[in-house]
């Protein structure tokens, strides 16, 4: 599924909608070009949450850990990772639940990944005229509600 998104508000409705959709255990994978509104999306998704404490970029942290919300949000950020690092980590704790509690996980720069979870949510941001962008959300092995994340109010 594509849709438009036509400024920075409708990146965090569309975040705010998956946030109040999603189950504990979802992974969401974002792609996009530099500043094509990974973080904003994951701000929406932690106000979608109920998280009221501001959600920062985890570009130097790797990883910040919300747990006021409804469930906890996982948001990574594998920017400044090599692949192998990334494996190091052994992020399947975050998916697979042990010694963490279950809750969203949201990884930007996700094709940094040399494996995936077996179930997760594909957001591709790209580009679009006049400073908008695009986003493709594309489940594997799972389902969304389509009509409850995509709305126009
Ligand atoms: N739909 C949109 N239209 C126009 N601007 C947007 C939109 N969504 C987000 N932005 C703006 O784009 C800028 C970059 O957003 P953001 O930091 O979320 O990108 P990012 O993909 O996380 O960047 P990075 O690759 O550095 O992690 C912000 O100023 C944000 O307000
Ligand atoms: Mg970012």
């Amino acid at each position: 599924m594509k849709t438009f998104l036509a400024d920075t508000e409708a990146t965090l409705r569309l975040g705010i909608a998956l946030g109040e959709s999603l189950t504990p255990g979802s992974v969401i994978l974002l792609e996009g070009d530099l500043g094509s509104g990974k973080t904003t999306l994951v701000q929406g998704i932690g106000k979608g949450l109920g998280i009221t404490e501001p959600i920062v970029s985890p570009t130097f942290t790797l990883i910040n850990e919300y747990t006021e919300g409804r469930f906890p949000l996982y948001h990574l950020d594998l920017y400044r990772l090599e692949p192998q690092e990334v494996a190091a980590l052994n992020l399947e704790s975050y998916w697979e639940g042990f010694e963490v509690i279950p809750g969203i996980v949201a990884i930007e720069w996700a094709e940094r990944l040399p494996y995936k979870p077996d179930s997760y949510l594909s957001v591709s941001l790209t580009y679009g005229h006049g400073g908008a962008r695009q986003v493709e959300l594309l489940p594997f092995n799972c389902v969304i509600n389509e009509a409850k994340i995509i709305r126009n109010d």
